[in-house]
Protein backbone atom coordinates (compact mmCIF):
# COMPACT_ATOMS: atom_id res chain seq x y z
CA UNK A 1 0.00 0.00 0.00
CA UNK A 2 1.13 3.46 -1.02
CA UNK A 3 1.41 6.61 1.42
CA UNK A 4 1.50 9.91 0.89
CA UNK A 5 2.92 12.64 2.33
CA UNK A 6 0.61 15.62 3.03
CA UNK A 7 1.24 19.17 3.77
CA UNK A 8 -2.15 20.68 5.30
CA UNK A 9 -2.76 23.60 6.85
CA UNK A 10 -5.67 24.77 9.33
CA UNK A 11 -8.41 26.13 7.32
CA UNK A 12 -9.17 28.66 10.19
CA UNK A 13 -5.57 29.70 10.88
CA UNK A 14 -4.14 29.60 7.54
CA UNK A 15 -0.46 30.23 9.27
CA UNK A 16 -0.60 26.68 10.71
CA UNK A 17 0.69 23.92 8.38
CA UNK A 18 1.58 20.40 9.45
CA UNK A 19 2.92 17.22 7.57
CA UNK A 20 1.12 14.02 7.98
CA UNK A 21 1.14 10.59 6.54
CA UNK A 22 -1.79 9.01 4.78
CA UNK A 23 -2.64 5.59 3.32
CA UNK A 24 -3.79 5.95 -0.06
CA UNK A 25 -6.33 3.16 -1.06
CA UNK A 26 -5.60 0.39 -3.31
CA UNK A 27 -6.09 1.97 -7.30
CA UNK A 28 -9.95 1.17 -8.33
CA UNK A 29 -10.78 0.85 -12.12
CA UNK A 30 -9.96 4.50 -14.29
CA UNK A 31 -7.89 5.60 -11.35
CA UNK A 32 -3.80 6.47 -11.72
CA UNK A 33 -1.30 7.04 -9.01
CA UNK A 34 1.12 10.34 -9.55
CA UNK A 35 4.14 10.92 -7.75
CA UNK A 36 4.17 14.90 -7.38
CA UNK A 37 7.70 15.93 -8.59
CA UNK A 38 7.71 19.99 -8.32
CA UNK A 39 5.41 22.59 -7.87
CA UNK A 40 5.03 26.35 -8.17
CA UNK A 41 4.56 28.36 -4.83
CA UNK A 42 3.30 32.04 -4.75
CA UNK A 43 1.06 34.33 -3.11
CA UNK A 44 -1.35 32.77 -6.00
CA UNK A 45 -1.80 29.80 -3.60
CA UNK A 46 -1.65 31.56 -0.13
CA UNK A 47 -5.50 33.25 -1.90
CA UNK A 48 -6.26 29.88 -2.82
CA UNK A 49 -6.48 29.14 0.89
CA UNK A 50 -7.47 32.12 2.16
CA UNK A 51 -10.62 31.79 -0.86
CA UNK A 52 -11.33 28.12 0.16
CA UNK A 53 -14.87 28.14 1.00
CA UNK A 54 -15.92 31.36 -1.18
CA UNK A 55 -14.78 29.38 -4.38
CA UNK A 56 -14.28 26.03 -3.26
CA UNK A 57 -10.52 25.66 -3.16
CA UNK A 58 -10.84 22.71 -0.46
CA UNK A 59 -12.76 20.64 -1.93
CA UNK A 60 -9.93 19.62 -4.72
CA UNK A 61 -7.75 17.56 -2.39
CA UNK A 62 -9.86 16.46 0.46
CA UNK A 63 -8.28 16.68 4.32
CA UNK A 64 -9.10 15.87 8.04
CA UNK A 65 -11.57 17.95 9.39
CA UNK A 66 -10.98 21.72 10.12
CA UNK A 67 -7.68 21.11 7.75
CA UNK A 68 -7.07 21.67 4.13
CA UNK A 69 -4.38 21.08 1.07
CA UNK A 70 -3.85 24.18 -0.82
CA UNK A 71 -3.62 23.51 -4.38
CA UNK A 72 -0.71 24.11 -6.40
CA UNK A 73 0.47 24.05 -10.10
CA UNK A 74 2.89 21.71 -10.91
CA UNK A 75 4.89 18.52 -12.58
CA UNK A 76 4.17 14.99 -11.82
CA UNK A 77 4.88 11.17 -12.83
CA UNK A 78 2.30 8.54 -13.35
CA UNK A 79 4.01 5.71 -11.22
CA UNK A 80 0.60 2.71 -11.65
CA UNK A 81 -2.06 3.16 -13.86
CA UNK A 82 -5.44 1.41 -13.72
CA UNK A 83 -6.22 2.88 -16.75
CA UNK A 84 -5.64 1.32 -20.32
CA UNK A 85 -6.03 4.77 -22.22
CA UNK A 86 -3.31 6.23 -19.99
CA UNK A 87 -0.03 3.80 -19.10
CA UNK A 88 2.11 4.54 -16.13
CA UNK A 89 5.49 6.51 -16.80
CA UNK A 90 3.59 9.41 -18.30
CA UNK A 91 4.69 12.89 -17.28
CA UNK A 92 1.91 15.30 -16.95
CA UNK A 93 1.35 18.98 -15.97
CA UNK A 94 -1.75 20.03 -13.58
CA UNK A 95 -3.12 20.84 -10.40
CA UNK A 96 -1.59 19.07 -7.25
CA UNK A 97 -1.55 18.76 -3.59
CA UNK A 98 1.78 20.16 -1.96
CA UNK A 99 1.89 16.52 -0.91
CA UNK A 100 3.96 13.49 -2.10
CA UNK A 101 1.34 11.26 -4.58
CA UNK A 102 -2.86 12.33 -5.18
CA UNK A 103 -4.89 9.42 -6.84
CA UNK A 104 -6.82 10.69 -9.64
CA UNK A 105 -10.00 9.47 -11.21
CA UNK A 106 -8.56 10.13 -14.54
CA UNK A 107 -11.44 10.19 -17.27
CA UNK A 108 -11.78 12.16 -20.75
CA UNK A 109 -8.48 11.00 -21.86
CA UNK A 110 -7.85 12.36 -24.95
CA UNK A 111 -4.04 12.16 -26.69
CA UNK A 112 -3.27 15.39 -24.83
CA UNK A 113 -5.17 15.84 -22.09
CA UNK A 114 -7.15 13.99 -18.87
CA UNK A 115 -9.46 15.04 -16.02
CA UNK A 116 -9.59 13.97 -12.94
CA UNK A 117 -13.61 12.54 -13.26
CA UNK A 118 -14.16 11.94 -9.42
CA UNK A 119 -17.20 12.73 -8.11
CA UNK A 120 -16.16 15.71 -5.07
CA UNK A 121 -14.33 17.77 -8.39
CA UNK A 122 -17.28 17.07 -10.61
CA UNK A 123 -18.45 21.26 -9.74
CA UNK A 124 -15.03 22.36 -10.11
CA UNK A 125 -14.30 24.48 -13.03
CA UNK A 126 -13.25 22.66 -15.76
CA UNK A 127 -9.65 24.07 -15.78
CA UNK A 128 -8.66 23.25 -12.55
CA UNK A 129 -9.65 19.35 -13.39
CA UNK A 130 -7.78 19.13 -16.48
CA UNK A 131 -4.23 17.74 -16.34
CA UNK A 132 -2.12 18.08 -20.15
CA UNK A 133 0.09 14.88 -21.03
CA UNK A 134 3.35 16.61 -21.60
CA UNK A 135 4.08 14.83 -24.85
CA UNK A 136 1.19 16.53 -26.44
CA UNK A 137 1.43 19.92 -24.67
CA UNK A 138 1.92 22.55 -27.38
CA UNK A 139 3.89 24.92 -24.86
CA UNK A 140 5.93 22.14 -23.14
CA UNK A 141 9.99 22.22 -23.37
CA UNK A 142 11.81 19.54 -21.11
CA UNK A 143 14.41 22.23 -19.91
CA UNK A 144 11.75 25.01 -19.13
CA UNK A 145 9.38 22.91 -16.56
CA UNK A 146 10.61 25.19 -13.79
CA UNK A 147 9.53 28.96 -15.62
CA UNK A 148 6.04 26.93 -16.82
CA UNK A 149 5.36 26.03 -13.17
CA UNK A 150 5.71 29.20 -12.13
CA UNK A 151 4.26 31.77 -14.91
CA UNK A 152 1.78 29.23 -16.54
CA UNK A 153 -1.05 29.85 -14.32
CA UNK A 154 -0.28 33.57 -13.58
CA UNK A 155 0.65 35.07 -16.91
CA UNK A 156 -2.21 33.02 -18.25
CA UNK A 157 -4.61 35.28 -16.10
CA UNK A 158 -2.61 38.37 -17.01
CA UNK A 159 -2.61 37.17 -20.95
CA UNK A 160 -6.81 36.95 -20.93
CA UNK A 161 -6.90 40.07 -18.34
CA UNK A 162 -5.15 42.03 -21.14
CA UNK A 163 -6.97 40.39 -23.38
CA UNK A 164 -10.46 41.11 -22.12
CA UNK A 165 -9.64 44.93 -21.38
CA UNK A 166 -8.43 45.38 -25.01
CA UNK A 167 -11.64 43.68 -26.27
CA UNK A 168 -13.58 46.50 -24.10
CA UNK A 169 -11.08 49.75 -25.23
CA UNK A 170 -10.32 49.71 -21.96
CA UNK A 171 -13.60 51.23 -20.96
CA UNK A 172 -12.66 53.83 -21.94
CA UNK A 173 -9.57 54.50 -19.65
CA UNK A 174 -6.10 56.22 -20.48
CA UNK A 175 -4.59 55.07 -17.31
CA UNK A 176 -4.46 51.44 -15.90
CA UNK A 177 -3.38 51.37 -11.74
CA UNK A 178 -2.21 47.87 -11.12
CA UNK A 179 -1.51 46.90 -7.04
CA UNK A 180 0.63 44.59 -5.94
CA UNK A 181 2.75 45.58 -8.97
CA UNK A 182 5.54 43.44 -8.38
CA UNK A 183 3.59 40.28 -8.08
CA UNK A 184 4.08 37.80 -10.85
CA UNK A 185 0.84 38.07 -12.50
CA UNK A 186 0.79 42.22 -12.11
CA UNK A 187 3.88 41.82 -13.90
CA UNK A 188 2.50 39.91 -16.84
CA UNK A 189 0.11 42.62 -17.27
CA UNK A 190 2.37 44.95 -16.84
CA UNK A 191 4.47 43.58 -19.87
CA UNK A 192 1.72 43.02 -22.15
CA UNK A 193 0.13 46.20 -21.81
CA UNK A 194 3.78 47.88 -21.98
CA UNK A 195 5.02 46.16 -24.88
CA UNK A 196 1.45 46.09 -26.98
CA UNK A 197 -0.45 48.80 -25.70
CA UNK A 198 1.63 51.44 -25.75
CA UNK A 199 0.03 54.49 -26.86
CA UNK A 200 -3.46 53.24 -25.70
CA UNK A 201 -2.72 53.51 -21.72
CA UNK A 202 -0.35 54.51 -19.56
CA UNK A 203 0.56 51.31 -16.95
CA UNK A 204 0.77 52.97 -13.45
CA UNK A 205 2.06 50.23 -10.35
CA UNK A 206 1.04 50.48 -6.87
CA UNK A 207 3.39 48.91 -4.05
CA UNK A 208 5.00 48.66 -0.67
CA UNK A 209 7.81 50.34 -0.23
CA UNK A 210 10.17 47.69 0.32
CA UNK A 211 9.59 46.20 -3.62
CA UNK A 212 9.66 49.86 -5.15
CA UNK A 213 12.94 49.59 -6.44
CA UNK A 214 12.58 45.75 -7.83
CA UNK A 215 9.42 46.84 -9.72
CA UNK A 216 11.74 49.66 -11.24
CA UNK A 217 14.19 47.39 -12.23
CA UNK A 218 11.46 45.20 -14.55
CA UNK A 219 11.09 48.89 -17.04
CA UNK A 220 7.36 47.85 -17.39
CA UNK A 221 5.41 50.56 -16.03
CA UNK A 222 5.08 53.88 -16.54
CA UNK A 223 5.02 55.10 -12.78
CA UNK A 224 5.15 53.79 -9.81
CA UNK A 225 3.67 54.64 -6.89
CA UNK A 226 3.98 53.62 -3.09
CA UNK A 227 0.52 52.60 -1.43
CA UNK A 228 0.77 55.21 0.74
CA UNK A 229 0.59 57.87 -2.07
CA UNK A 230 -1.96 56.95 -3.80
CA UNK A 231 -3.09 61.03 -4.05
CA UNK A 232 -0.64 62.08 -5.92
CA UNK A 233 -2.28 59.71 -9.16
CA UNK A 234 -3.87 62.55 -11.20
CA UNK A 235 -7.46 61.74 -10.54
CA UNK A 236 -9.09 64.53 -13.36
CA UNK A 237 -7.73 60.75 -16.17
CA UNK A 238 -10.03 58.24 -16.99
CA UNK A 239 -8.49 55.23 -15.00
CA UNK A 240 -9.24 51.27 -14.55
CA UNK A 241 -7.92 49.53 -12.01
CA UNK A 242 -6.61 46.03 -12.03
CA UNK A 243 -6.06 44.55 -8.28
CA UNK A 244 -3.84 41.93 -7.42
CA UNK A 245 -3.70 42.99 -3.86
CA UNK A 246 -7.64 42.65 -2.24
CA UNK A 247 -6.96 45.08 0.86
CA UNK A 248 -10.13 46.57 1.19
CA UNK A 249 -8.73 50.14 2.84
CA UNK A 250 -6.61 50.24 -0.48
CA UNK A 251 -9.21 49.88 -3.02
CA UNK A 252 -11.76 52.29 -0.87
CA UNK A 253 -8.89 54.65 -1.34
CA UNK A 254 -8.48 54.36 -4.76
CA UNK A 255 -12.33 54.23 -5.80
CA UNK A 256 -12.90 57.55 -3.25
CA UNK A 257 -9.81 59.00 -4.90
CA UNK A 258 -10.70 58.44 -8.70
CA UNK A 259 -14.58 58.48 -8.44
CA UNK A 260 -16.28 58.74 -11.30
CA UNK A 261 -13.16 58.66 -13.32
CA UNK A 262 -12.65 55.09 -12.28
CA UNK A 263 -14.05 53.86 -15.43
CA UNK A 264 -13.57 49.75 -14.14
CA UNK A 265 -12.70 48.31 -11.59
CA UNK A 266 -11.12 44.86 -12.32
CA UNK A 267 -10.75 42.59 -8.83
CA UNK A 268 -7.99 39.68 -9.75
CA UNK A 269 -6.45 38.45 -6.48
CA UNK A 270 -5.67 39.09 -2.49
CA UNK A 271 -2.02 38.93 -2.09
CA UNK A 272 -2.62 41.10 0.79
CA UNK A 273 -4.35 37.72 1.84
CA UNK A 274 -5.39 39.12 5.76
CA UNK A 275 -8.02 41.24 4.76
CA UNK A 276 -9.61 38.35 2.85
CA UNK A 277 -9.42 35.58 5.05
CA UNK A 278 -11.02 37.93 8.01
CA UNK A 279 -13.86 38.22 5.88
CA UNK A 280 -13.56 41.96 5.25
CA UNK A 281 -11.66 41.59 1.81
CA UNK A 282 -13.53 40.39 -1.42
CA UNK A 283 -12.39 38.11 -4.02
CA UNK A 284 -15.34 36.33 -5.07
CA UNK A 285 -17.39 38.60 -3.52
CA UNK A 286 -16.37 41.63 -5.47
CA UNK A 287 -19.40 41.91 -7.19
CA UNK A 288 -21.46 42.61 -4.01
CA UNK A 289 -19.40 45.08 -2.16
CA UNK A 290 -20.86 45.79 0.84
CA UNK A 291 -21.01 49.51 1.18
CA UNK A 292 -21.21 51.00 -2.36
CA UNK A 293 -17.70 52.51 -3.22
CA UNK A 294 -17.49 55.85 -5.84
CA UNK A 295 -16.42 55.02 -9.13
CA UNK A 296 -17.21 52.02 -11.17
CA UNK A 297 -18.73 48.93 -9.44
CA UNK A 298 -15.85 46.33 -8.67
CA UNK A 299 -16.21 43.23 -10.96
CA UNK A 300 -14.34 40.10 -9.75
CA UNK A 301 -12.13 38.69 -12.90
CA UNK A 302 -12.08 34.70 -12.55
CA UNK A 303 -9.67 33.20 -15.38
CA UNK A 304 -11.22 29.90 -15.87
CA UNK A 305 -14.26 31.60 -16.97
CA UNK A 306 -12.74 33.96 -19.59
CA UNK A 307 -10.60 30.49 -20.49
CA UNK A 308 -13.90 28.79 -21.01
CA UNK A 309 -14.91 31.68 -23.50
CA UNK A 310 -11.79 31.87 -25.54
CA UNK A 311 -11.30 28.66 -26.12
CA UNK A 312 -14.64 28.59 -27.41
CA UNK A 313 -13.82 31.29 -29.51
CA UNK A 314 -10.67 30.33 -30.78
CA UNK A 315 -10.18 26.64 -29.94
CA UNK A 316 -8.30 24.94 -27.11
CA UNK A 317 -4.92 24.16 -28.88
CA UNK A 318 -5.08 28.14 -30.32
CA UNK A 319 -5.54 29.61 -27.17
CA UNK A 320 -3.40 27.16 -25.44
CA UNK A 321 -0.28 28.36 -28.36
CA UNK A 322 -1.13 31.93 -28.04
CA UNK A 323 -0.60 32.13 -24.51
CA UNK A 324 2.44 29.33 -24.67
CA UNK A 325 4.30 32.31 -27.00
CA UNK A 326 3.54 35.17 -24.89
CA UNK A 327 4.44 33.26 -21.77
CA UNK A 328 8.03 32.74 -23.08
CA UNK A 329 8.48 35.96 -24.08
CA UNK A 330 7.66 37.43 -20.87
CA UNK A 331 9.68 34.84 -19.38
CA UNK A 332 12.53 35.81 -21.47
CA UNK A 333 12.54 39.50 -20.89
CA UNK A 334 11.91 38.79 -16.96
CA UNK A 335 15.44 36.94 -16.91
CA UNK A 336 17.85 39.63 -15.80
CA UNK A 337 15.65 40.07 -13.08
CA UNK A 338 13.86 37.15 -11.59
CA UNK A 339 15.35 33.47 -10.46
CA UNK A 340 14.42 30.28 -10.11
CA UNK A 341 14.66 29.06 -6.69
CA UNK A 342 14.68 25.44 -5.89
CA UNK A 343 13.69 23.94 -2.66
CA UNK A 344 13.06 20.35 -1.65
CA UNK A 345 11.68 18.64 1.76
CA UNK A 346 9.81 19.84 4.43
CA UNK A 347 11.41 22.59 5.94
CA UNK A 348 12.05 24.34 2.17
CA UNK A 349 8.40 24.38 1.53
CA UNK A 350 7.07 25.17 5.38
CA UNK A 351 9.74 28.25 4.82
CA UNK A 352 8.36 29.22 1.34
CA UNK A 353 5.03 28.80 2.87
CA UNK A 354 5.42 30.94 6.11
CA UNK A 355 7.46 33.96 4.41
CA UNK A 356 4.04 34.11 1.66
CA UNK A 357 1.88 34.35 4.79
CA UNK A 358 4.39 36.73 7.10
CA UNK A 359 4.91 39.31 3.65
CA UNK A 360 8.69 38.27 3.78
CA UNK A 361 8.94 37.05 0.26
CA UNK A 362 11.19 38.72 -2.62
CA UNK A 363 9.61 39.47 -5.31
CA UNK A 364 12.95 38.75 -7.65
CA UNK A 365 12.73 35.15 -6.64
CA UNK A 366 10.01 32.18 -8.23
CA UNK A 367 9.91 29.17 -5.87
CA UNK A 368 9.77 25.22 -7.03
CA UNK A 369 9.72 23.30 -4.44
CA UNK A 370 8.91 19.15 -4.10
CA UNK A 371 8.65 17.15 -1.00
N1 LIG B 1 -8.68 35.80 -10.41
C1 LIG B 1 -7.88 34.90 -10.96
O1 LIG B 1 -8.30 34.10 -11.78
C2 LIG B 1 -6.41 34.88 -10.59
C3 LIG B 1 -5.49 34.14 -11.35
C4 LIG B 1 -4.13 34.20 -11.04
C5 LIG B 1 -3.71 34.96 -9.94
N2 LIG B 1 -4.64 35.64 -9.21
C6 LIG B 1 -4.23 36.42 -8.03
O2 LIG B 1 -3.21 37.38 -8.31
C7 LIG B 1 -2.50 37.64 -7.09
C8 LIG B 1 -1.00 37.62 -7.39
O3 LIG B 1 -0.51 36.29 -7.38
P1 LIG B 1 1.01 35.94 -7.74
O4 LIG B 1 1.15 34.47 -7.52
O5 LIG B 1 1.34 36.56 -9.05
O6 LIG B 1 1.80 36.69 -6.57
P2 LIG B 1 3.38 36.75 -6.25
O7 LIG B 1 4.17 36.90 -7.47
O8 LIG B 1 3.74 35.67 -5.32
O9 LIG B 1 3.33 38.16 -5.47
C9 LIG B 1 4.22 38.53 -4.51
C10 LIG B 1 3.83 39.94 -4.08
O10 LIG B 1 2.56 39.96 -3.41
C11 LIG B 1 2.59 40.85 -2.30
N3 LIG B 1 2.50 40.01 -1.11
C12 LIG B 1 2.78 38.69 -1.04
N4 LIG B 1 2.51 38.21 0.20
C13 LIG B 1 2.05 39.23 0.91
C14 LIG B 1 1.57 39.36 2.24
N5 LIG B 1 1.53 38.32 3.08
N6 LIG B 1 1.16 40.57 2.64
C15 LIG B 1 1.18 41.61 1.80
N7 LIG B 1 1.61 41.52 0.49
C16 LIG B 1 2.03 40.36 0.08
C17 LIG B 1 3.90 41.63 -2.43
O11 LIG B 1 3.66 42.65 -3.42
P3 LIG B 1 3.42 44.25 -3.16
O12 LIG B 1 4.42 44.66 -2.13
O13 LIG B 1 3.72 44.81 -4.53
O14 LIG B 1 1.99 44.38 -2.74
C18 LIG B 1 4.79 40.55 -3.07
O15 LIG B 1 5.91 41.08 -3.72
C19 LIG B 1 -2.92 36.55 -6.08
O16 LIG B 1 -3.83 37.06 -5.12
C20 LIG B 1 -3.60 35.53 -6.97
O17 LIG B 1 -4.56 34.73 -6.30
C21 LIG B 1 -5.97 35.61 -9.50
Amino acid sequence: MTTSTDFIVNRANLPEGTFVTTQLNELGPGQILLRVDKFALTANNITYGAAGDTIGYWKFFPAKDGWGRIPVWGYAEIVASKNEAIPAGERVYGYLPMSTHVIVDAARVTPSTFIDGAGHRAALPPVYNQYLRVGADQAYFSGREDEIALYRPLFSTSFLIDDFLAENDFFGARNVVLTSASSKTALGLAQLLHDHRKGQVKVIGLTSPGNLHFVERTGYYDRIVLYADVKELDARTPTLMVDFAGDTKLRAAIHTHFADQLKYSCIVGATHWESLARGAGSVAGANAERTPLPGAKPIFFFAPDRIVKRSADWGNAALTKRIGEALFAFAASAKPWMRVVEGRGHSAVEKVYGDFINGKTNPAEGHILSL
